[in-house]
């Protein structure tokens, strides 16, 4: 799937894993969405991009269970997932990354970690876990797998300091780190890159190519940052008015005049 120098090809990917068909979300008289449709193929790092507001974060929430779209259907892994909160599609494979909650904060890595699975079970039991030492009372396999992840994600060295006091890029690591303890195939990240350095960007970036490589993960990307787009998406998808404008390989999406202008259009 891969060229020799680590490049994905034109068209990488197989079958799409998640789908989007007429998807519309208005918020009072704003059309958030109006008839969003996409495609997400297995094995790919696929972009989203967009101006301000073109409804990229409008389209993770509906696609992730955060809200419910007006109409239109989401599809994952052949299955009509349209509305099903974020706990029912992390055991079909599909995960997205939110930011840290405060209450999270007051954890530490490791017992963030650990508490990630345990959250699938629904917003409603999960204050039940949020008390000091309770994580430790966890069993062992949930405890090594946390370990396991921690050094897969660098956060070895962390992994008693409490979240809050993580620099911006750690916090995103510790993100990553609890999606994937979920073993979900495919892993939606909302601006990886926001509030970054470019060291810790790097580091992110690796990771996430070596679960796409040698894991086989599947990655859906918003992002603001073009060179993290370009070094990172195959193929790159451009939304503008709550609906898909164009798709491509970024080389060719960047030179396209209809997203200049839909770029250039949400500057002016
Ligand atoms: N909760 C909300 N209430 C009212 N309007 C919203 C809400 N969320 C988003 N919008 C509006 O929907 C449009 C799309 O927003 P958004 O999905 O955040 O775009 P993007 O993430 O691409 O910048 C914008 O006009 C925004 O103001
Ligand atoms: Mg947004």
């Amino acid at each position: 799937m891969f060229g020799a120098d680590g490049a994905a090809l034109q068209n990488a990917g197989g079958d799409a894993i998640l789908s989007v068909s007429g998807l519309q979300k208005a918020f009072g008289g704003v059309q958030a969405l109006s008839g969003m449709d996409l495609e997400v193929r297995r094995g790919t790092v696929t972009g989203l991009i967009g101006p301000n507001g073109a409804g990229k974060s409008t389209l993770f929430n509906c696609m992730s269970g955060v809200i419910p779209p007006d109409s239109g259907e989401v599809h994952a892994f052949g299955r009509n997932i349209t509305g099903w909160p974020s706990h029912r599609l992390a055991p079909l494979g599909v995960v997205r990354t939110f930011q840290l909650s405060r209450e999270l904060g007051r954890l530490t890595c490791l017992e963030n970690l650990m508490l990630a699975p345990l959250a699938q079970l629904g917003e409603r039991l999960l204050p039940i876990f949020l008390q000091p030492g309770a994580v430790a009372r966890e069993e062992r396999a949930l405890y090594a797998k946390a370990c396991e992840v921690l050094e897969f994600a660098r956060l070895a060295d962390l992994r008693d300091e409490y979240a809050e006091n993580l620099s911006g890029g750690q916090k995103k690591l510790l993100e990553l780190a609890r999606a994937l303890m979920l073993d979900c195939e495919l892993i939606l990240l909302d601006e990886p890159g926001a509030g970054v350095n470019p060291a810790l960007m790097k580091t992110l970036e690796e990771i996430i190519i070596t679960l796409n490589r040698d894991q086989g993960r599947t990655f859906l990307i918003v992002e603001h940052d073009m060179d993290i787009i370009a070094r990172l998406c195959d193929p790159v998808i451009v939304m503008t008015e709550g609906r898909k404008l164009t798709e491509g390989p970024f080389d060719l999406v960047r030179r396209d005049p209809t997203v200049i202008e839909a770029y250039l259009g949400g500057v002016a």
